[in-house]
């Protein structure tokens, strides 16, 4: 598929069919994608859990009311001891990285055609006690993916972008 229209056919799903699983060959080629990300300095400094188990999943909605039925999420965390540090020493890249690995994922599971919703409506501290994170990982976000619902459509504002204009300048 061209990249383009793969872009356009992406949208925050809010409504999966809880039944209908993820296949491991997708899921595999998801996480392939997430691998072959860039990273600052190559530090990779990212860690995918798959939460899939009921228990698993039954977590993930105490933690956020947006998993909307998706038989598997994605959480992505980065260590913070173990990611790049901008001159000047008071801030890292990991945000960056776990955001272009996150993204990577999410791409290739529209390719896969899969549906999903990247998610930050939770507590981090929550979250992070939730997954039992060491204290340098950082969660930075939640994908949730499996295939959306009958009739399930894009929110309008999927749609609404601004004019280019506004969003690039030349100098
Ligand atoms: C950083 C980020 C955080 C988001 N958090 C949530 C969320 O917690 N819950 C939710 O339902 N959607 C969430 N979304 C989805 C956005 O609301 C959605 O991407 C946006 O409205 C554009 O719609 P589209 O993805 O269908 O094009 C998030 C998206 C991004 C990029």
């Amino acid at each position: 598929m061209d990249f383009i229209e793969l872009v356009r056919k992406r949208y925050s799903c809010k409504k999966f069919q809880p039944d209908k699983a993820v296949a491991p060959e997708k899921l595999e080629r998801v996480l392939l994608a997430g691998q072959l990300a860039p990273t600052a300095k190559n530090s990779q400094p990212q860690h995918i859990y798959v939460l899939q188990s009921e228990t698993a999943l039954k977590m993930v909605d105490e933690l956020t009311p947006c998993r909307y039925g998706a038989p598997l999420v994605l959480a992505v965390t980065y260590n913070r001891k173990q990611c790049f540090t901008y001159p000047g020493d008071r801030y890292d890249s990991g945000a960056e990285d776990a955001s272009i690995v996150a993204t990577h994922m999410m791409l290739a599971a529209a390719e896969a055609g899969l549906d999903s919703c990247w998610l930050n409506f939770f507590d981090p501290d929550q979250a992070a006690k939730a997954l039992n994170l060491s204290p340098d990982e950082i969660l930075v976000m939640l994908l949730d993916l499996g295939y959306g619902a009958e009739g399930v459509r894009p929110l309008p504002n999927h749609e609404k972008t601004k004019d280019l204009g506004e969003l690039v300048s030349y100098r």
